[in-house]
């Protein structure tokens, strides 16, 4: 499973790249302003920390402008995904960008029939927002596994880029489902590290250690 790091913060991002953890990045108008950086210079950053896939969203909603945009973006760098909505203009950018050898993330899909759409699409992600989903009382895991189902069924080469994660809980069960990326906020990495019983062992083995007087090296 693919981690890429959710956010626009630059030393989030090398944190998590210095630990060896980090496939990719996903950015988003919303990052983009908590950020209050200017996207394509974040952008011109980000490519040069992480060689995986940097997605970048389009912001226009009509067809042509959509590609006006993703031409600017995937300039940027050879790396980046151009993110697009899960719309019919959406799909039919999608289309024409990974035809032309572009990584293309589709963005905001919240049903099975989304998925396989862009699937037909040709996007290289589909990104199912499982926290959003939960928020409103649907059962976004649900959605992954139905996904994985069909994606399976005709080998769809479109990879499950499980978004909107909130907690350490959506990562496990999207690895158990075989989800291929989450997308995370870097804190919530993190927190797959904790737990206390770690601390309490590291504690008993120093303290013990101490005790035997040795030092190696
Ligand atoms: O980048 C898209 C997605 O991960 C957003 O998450 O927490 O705003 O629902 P959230």
């Amino acid at each position: 499973m693919k981690f890429f790091a959710d956010t626009a913060e630059i030393a989030e991002i090398r944190e998590l790249a210095d630990l060896g953890l980090l496939d990719g990045v996903t950015t988003n108008p919303s990052l983009v302003q908590k950020s209050g950086r200017d996207f394509i210079e974040v952008l011109k950053e980000i490519v040069k920390i992480c060689p995986g896939p940097i997605s970048a969203e389009v912001v226009a909603l009509d067809y042509a402008t959509m590609m006006r945009e993703a031409e600017v973006l995937r300039k940027v760098a050879k790396n980046i995904a151009v993110k697009v909505p899960l719309t019919p203009d959406g799909l039919k950018a999608c289309k024409a960008l990974t035809g032309d050898g572009t990584m293309v993330n589709v963005t905001l899909c919240f049903s099975a029939g989304q998925a396989l759409l862009a699937a037909k699409a040709g996007a290289s992600f589909i990104s199912p927002f499982v926290g959003r989903l939960d928020d409103v009382g649907f059962d976004g895991m649900q959605l992954i596994g139905d996904v994985r189902m069909i994606y399976d069924n005709y080998d769809f080469a479109t990879q499950i880029l499980v978004a909107s994660v909130r907690h350490p809980i959506h990562v496990i069960e999207a690895a158990k489902i075989g989800a291929d990326v989450i997308t995370a906020p870097p804190k919530i990495i993190q927190q797959l590290f904790k737990h206390p019983l770690t601390d309490v062992g590291i504690a008993n083995f120093l303290k013990d250690w101490q005790a035997t007087g040795q030092k190696i090296g």
